[in-house]
């Protein structure tokens, strides 16, 4: 058991998901994750990250699943009741995904978009939500002067720091990341990886990195996953430089992955 803190935003206990196939994607997962600190899930492919991440969102489709067990709790509230309001749910919880899905709209609109749906329409706190939440992606002074062209025109590595804007316009508590450089080239991975750095001062951030080389880079916590269990965490870096289960120090290590 993870011995829960003070400062955790979110607690995870005793989770387990089951796929309608019957295999368990994850089983009794425990876990934190710290409030105003980068918790980062990682390890290979089919261990039952992004499957967390959905979870943590209730973006799962229900059809999809035969069974889950435990709880996970964002401040004291479990997500997984069925009372739970999923709209405002995602609004506390913003997700950014692996490939930057822009709108077929202007720079400006892919931000302001979720706010107008939401029955924002004053000038004035829209222009703000749209300088305040470029500046956090660390895109405003890149793009201010062009705020009504096609969000298409945009690079990758622009389109999806556009994509962390728009998660940050909503105002959410936690920001969950699903491998979101994983298509960018390493100057674009550097400045999203930045923004992080500062973003976690306000907001409490779950990242799923596309190696252990940016694990190590990011963490503040780290929890390694394999064959939907989670085998190690450690609060701090400790998990990348002195590992206590063989099966993360191989990982780590690179002798697997
Ligand atoms: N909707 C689904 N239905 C059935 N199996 C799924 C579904 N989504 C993911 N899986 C399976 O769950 C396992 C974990 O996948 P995933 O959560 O994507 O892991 P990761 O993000 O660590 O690569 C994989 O074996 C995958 O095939
Ligand atoms: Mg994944």
């Amino acid at each position: 058991m993870v011995t829960p803190a003070m400062t955790d935003k979110i607690k995870i206990e005793g989770f387990s998901l089951q796929y309608q196939d019957g295999t368990e994607t994850l089983r009794n997962v425990n876990l934190s994750i710290e409030k105003n600190a980068i918790t980062v899930l990682f390890g290979p492919a089919g261990g039952g990250k992004s499957s967390l991440l959905r979870s943590i969102n209730r973006l799962n489709d229900p059809e999809d699943i035969k069974q889950i067990d435990g709880h996970i709790f964002l401040d004291s509230e479990d997500i997984l009741s069925p009372k739970v309001d999923l709209i405002n749910l995602r609004r506390k919880i913003g997700m950014v995904f692996a490939r930057p899905v822009v709108l077929p709209l202007t720079i400006r609109k892919n931000i302001t978009y979720g706010l107008e749906v939401m029955g924002e329409h004053n000038k004035a706190r829209l222009d703000d939500a749209v300088e305040r939440s470029l500046r956090q992606a660390a895109l405003w002074e890149e793009i201010n002067h062009r705020l009504d062209d096609p969000a298409v025109a945009l690079s990758g590595g622009q389109q999806q720091r556009l994509c962390i804007a728009r998660t940050l316009a909503l105002e959410p508590d936690v920001i969950m990341l699903d491998e979101p450089t994983s298509g960018l080239d390493p100057i674009s991975t550097g400045k999203v990886e930045n923004s992080l750095q500062e973003l976690k001062k306000q907001y409490t951030i779950i990242l799923v990195p596309h190696s252990v080389q940016q694990a190590a880079r990011t963490a503040d916590n780290a929890a390694f996953f394999l064959q939907g269990e989670l085998i190690e965490f450690s609060r701090g870096k400790g998990i990348f430089t002195a590992p206590t289960v063989k099966k993360t120090e191989d990982y780590v290590t690179g002798r697997f992955g």
